[in-house]
């Protein structure tokens, strides 16, 4: 809508030179960091309509529970309301059943991202209305813009959609509504090294793109410039499912590779993700039959019907990737010691 997908180009551009950058509290590839904490089991759901955030955090603004599901407001400029899971996962499956808000140039996101910046995005831009977009980026590396696709969306507005994410060590698959729109296979990211592989934690969240504060590039990507007398601007959040196909309580780095095959996941009590435990047993070599029986079967039962939707475009991507920039300046910092978006 609107704007031709060419000028998206040229305003996403802009707008990642303007914006990239995101920060993260303590990236294990440059030393030593707190292990992370991990879903230690293999699923978890959160109905968000029976009135309680379970366990996510509220990490900027307030989010409330609402017979919709959790509410994400944009009232004024500077909001930013923001939840995220307070454990990661280590590759798995994530539902997210949302409607997005109205309102030019607001964005509502939601993403995985690991402590050194690897990160898988479904974002929805009030703007393009018919439009959903995706997006990756490995190790925080923003050096190119072509790794965003769009995606055909019927009225995110006004109707629930499930936006998800099948993320293995072989590939990762977004999903709209049960139907795969786009297959991302880890050869195909710079061989590998910059493919998503760390443990990640969810994000979920609503900002103004748009806001007159931004660069013009950020604005030309959100669409235009906010009107914030035209809000306030909700987006709703019914239920989150997820997966995790590596079930532990904590996740290790043991090296600084970043390379999923350091990652150790254990269910002992550790304090660092740098050096070895004896308590912590392999991943590299347990996950791949099983994540790929957990993801496969999820895929056939909805594949089925799979011959629509993936209208993917490449375009440039801007992504959350500057997340953290705008709220850095709009919103002052969150919770200490969280990464941002
Ligand atoms: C980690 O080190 C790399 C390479 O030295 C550097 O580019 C990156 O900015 C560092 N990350 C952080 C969060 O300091
Ligand atoms: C998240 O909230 C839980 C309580 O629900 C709390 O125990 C935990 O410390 C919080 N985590 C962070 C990172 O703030
Ligand atoms: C960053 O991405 C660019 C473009 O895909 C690629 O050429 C480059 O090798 C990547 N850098 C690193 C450090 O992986
Ligand atoms: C968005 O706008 C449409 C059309 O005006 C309206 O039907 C819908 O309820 C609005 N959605 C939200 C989330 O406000
Ligand atoms: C941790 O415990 C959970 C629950 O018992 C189990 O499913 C999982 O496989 C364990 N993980 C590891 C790495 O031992
Ligand atoms: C850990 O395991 C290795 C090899 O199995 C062994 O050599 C080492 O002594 C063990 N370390 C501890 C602290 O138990």
């Amino acid at each position: 809508m609107g704007f031709p997908s060419y000028c998206k180009w040229a305003a996403l551009a802009l707008a990642a030179t303007a914006a990239a950058q995101t920060t993260t509290s303590c990236d294990p590839m440059n030393k030593t960091c707190p292990a992370d904490t991990g879903l230690n089991k293999y699923r978890l759901n959160t109905d968000f309509t029976a009135g309680s955030l379970g366990r996510w955090n509220t990490t900027a603004g307030t989010v409330t529970t609402t017979d919709l599901g959790a509410k994400f407001t944009i009232n004024e400029q500077g909001d930013a309301p923001t939840i995220e899971s307070e454990f990661y996962i280590f590759f798995g499956h994530v539902d997210v059943k949302m409607r997005t808000a109205n309102g030019t140039g607001i964005v509502s996101t939601w993403i995985l991202e690991s402590d050194d910046l690897d990160e898988i995005d479904w974002e929805q831009i009030s703007t393009w209305d018919t439009e959903a977009e995706t997006d990756y980026f490995g190790k925080g590396n923003t050096t190119s813009y072509d790794r965003g696709t769009t995606v055909t969306v019927s009225t995110p507005e006004e109707t629930f959609h499930t936006y998800s994410v099948d993320w293995t060590a072989e590939r990762i698959e977004w999903l709209l509504d049960g139907v795969v729109v786009r297959t991302l296979e880890y050869a195909d990211a710079v061989d590998g090294t910059n493919y998503p592989q760390t443990p990640m934690r969810i994000r979920i969240g609503i900002w103004a793109g748009g806001d007159p504060d931004n660069s013009e590039g950020t604005i030309e990507w959100a669409g235009g410039e906010t009107d914030y007398t035209e809000g306030p601007f909700s987006f709703y959040v019914e239920s989150v499912n997820i997966i995790n196909y590596t079930p532990a309580s904590a996740y290790r780095y043991t090296d600084k590779t970043g390379d999923y095959t350091s990652i150790k996941a254990t269910n002992a009590t550790i304090s660092t993700n740098l050096g070895s435990s004896n308590s912590s047993s392999s991943v590299a070599s347990s996950r791949t039959s099983s994540s790929a029986k957990a993801s496969s079967s999820l895929i056939a039962s909805s594949s089925a019907s799979a011959s629509a939707a993936a209208s993917s475009m490449s375009y440039v991507s801007a992504a959350p990737a500057y997340y953290s920039s705008i709220f850095a300046m709009a919103v002052g910092s969150f919770v200490a010691g969280l990464m941002q978006f």
